[in-house]
């Protein structure tokens, strides 16, 4: 029970990672509120969640709309008051040829997957110095370290979102906050069941030090570490959870 009294905010919690990271926090004694713009889901994960007896809140918002991540996450402070760690997990990566991009499709990307994690530890960052604690996670991607065609927005959000995490980091220390990063390759999820085909998945996994698909746990388990005094030494760091794919 490593996150046991604590309480996390994950967004992107309906489904793939996480869904994972929620999964395993409660596993590990923690309350989680989740966040997602897709209620059905969200609803489905919060139900089989509380029938294992965890504390669960669960909002619906659409991270690139200030207002609606606002009166969510402010709405979980008035309720329950305490908030320990943070994880900017949501994220969307529409595959479009860079000639052909249009500026609303890069700000869309740019929108949810940076300026959302922005949203969501602007609201969470004052609770942090109140209480001179605070863990945040950000969730980027290992397509950063060498580029993927067709994902220029995507990418380009996933490496400012380091750049934030150390900008952050150096600034919030001396209250206590620590703010890491996580970069997953490439990950088994039920939405990559529907654009991968199992050769492709298949070609990766022969790129990777360790021969297996990476799973959601993986990147949970990780999230665990820095989320708890496990990392208490640790800030502005990435941790590329990839199965060894890329060696960076
Ligand atoms: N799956 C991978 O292989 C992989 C690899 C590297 C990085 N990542 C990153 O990990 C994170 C999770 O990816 P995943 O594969 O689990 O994706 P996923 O699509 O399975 O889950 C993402 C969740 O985020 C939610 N979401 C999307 N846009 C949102 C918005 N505007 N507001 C609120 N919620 C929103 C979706 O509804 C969904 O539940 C993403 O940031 C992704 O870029 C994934």
């Amino acid at each position: 029970m490593l996150m046991a009294g604590k309480t996390a905010l994950v967004t992107g919690a309906a489904n793939g990672i996480g869904e994972g990271i929620a999964r395993l926090f409660v596993n590990e004694g923690a309350r989680v509120w989740l966040l997602d713009k897709e209620p059905k889901k969200l609803e489905l994960v919060a139900g089989e969640l509380r029938k294992q007896g965890a504390s669960v809140e669960m909002r619906v918002a659409d991270l690139s709309r200030t207002e609606e991540v606002e009166s969510a996450i402010n709405g979980l402070f008035r309720q329950t008051g305490a908030l320990d760690v943070l994880v900017n997990n949501a994220g969307i990566d529409p595959r479009q040829p860079f000639l052909e991009m249009k500026e609303e499709q890069w700000s869309e990307v740019l929108n949810v997957n940076l300026n959302g994690a922005y949203r969501c530890t602007r609201l969470a960052a004052p609770y942090f110095v109140q209480q001179r604690a605070g863990k945040v996670i950000n969730i980027s991607s290992v397509t950063f370290y060498w580029g993927m065609k067709y994902l220029a927005h995507y990418v380009a959000s996933k490496g400012a979102l380091i750049g934030f995490t150390r900008a952050l980091a150096r600034e919030l220390g001396e209250f206590n906050i620590h703010v890491n990063c996580i970069t997953p390759g490439a990950i088994q999820t039920e939405r990559e069941s529907q654009t991968v085909t199992p050769e492709q998945a298949g070609e990766v996994v022969a790129l990777q030090s360790l021969r297996r698909r990476i799973l959601p746990l993986d990147i949970a388990r990780v999230c665990v570490f820095l989320a708890t005094e496990l990392s208490d030494g640790v800030t502005g760091q990435t941790v590329n959870v990839d199965g060894g794919w890329i060696m960076h």
